[in-house]
């Protein structure tokens, strides 16, 4: 089955009700192009003015508690994110690992969590610029990921439905450094073959895997043209109707 590409943009901390209309129009320039699957992952306060609007683009979250409830001041679970409409959470991004100290254990707990109440989830794996550099790249980024999914047995019938995983090299991210095509070819066929281990090969294939890391609407078509890129995670290229779907029309 060949799936359509996926082209999700993570607001991070940007975003007030001003930032409504971004999410309007990109919504409007999504029903043009119905060949790309266009999401958006706000912060917690704009996910069900934004699902109430949505004609065509998923919104998601950019993290979920583990738990699904209880004294967890400040936290919010992956059922309340569904309920506000919530189609996906991102999970295990670097700047939760870096900014709050989750262990690729607790990021396991979030994704059971988030499927137990329906979500999709995008996990997202990738190495520091010294890792890169000390050419354990690879290696480094297998263990995260396979560290960070919950086991096989564990995860729902339709795992390569509910499953994303996104390469976010570290150093890539809002730095205006992208990946050379080649090394993310090299990594995609990596996580790959590891995602055919896990879950076999029928559903180990069909997982798409995208790409985030300054991705803009001039590097998004070489990017895309990579061997096993089904889209990408955009940051800042995601903030304004315009860049965030020149990517996604270079998909
Ligand atoms: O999750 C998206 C991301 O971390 C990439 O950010 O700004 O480099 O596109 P950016």
């Amino acid at each position: 089955m060949t799936r359509r590409p996926y082209i999700v943009g993570n607001w991070k901390m940007h975003g007030t009700r001003a930032m409504l209309s971004e999410a309007r129009a990109i919504d409007r320039a999504a029903q043009r192009h119905m060949k790309v699957e266009v999401a958006i992952a706000p912060p917690y306060t704009l996910i069900h003015a934004i699902h109430r609007e949505a004609e065509q683009i998923a919104v998601g979250a950019q993290d979920c508690h583990e738990v699904d409830g209880g004294a967890h001041t400040g936290d919010v679970s992956a059922a309340m994110i569904a309920d506000a409409g919530a189609k996906f959470v991102i999970l295990g991004h670097s700047e939760r690992r870096q900014n709050h100290n989750e262990s690729d254990a607790l990021v396991r707990a979030k994704a059971e969590s988030a499927l137990a109440a329906g979500l999709r989830i995008i996990m997202c794996c990738g190495e520091t610029a010294q890792l890169r550099e000390s050419g354990d790249a690879v290696a480094f980024v297998k263990q995260q990921l396979a560290a960070s999914l919950p086991p096989a047995e564990t995860m729902p019938a339709d795992i390569a439905e509910r499953l994303t995983v996104a390469y976010e090299p570290i150093w890539a991210i809002g730095t205006g450094n992208v990946a050379t095509t080649d090394d993310i070819g090299e990594m995609h066929a990596a996580i790959r073959a590891l995602l055919i281990e896990l879950f076999g090969e029928e559903q180990g294939a069909e997982v798409r895997i995208i790409y985030g890391g300054s991705v803009k609407p001039d590097n998004a078509a070489a990017i895309f043209a990579v061997p096993d890129v089904g889209g990408a995670l955009v940051g800042g290229a995601s903030l304004t109707a315009d860049s965030f779907m020149g990517i996604a029309l270079a998909a």
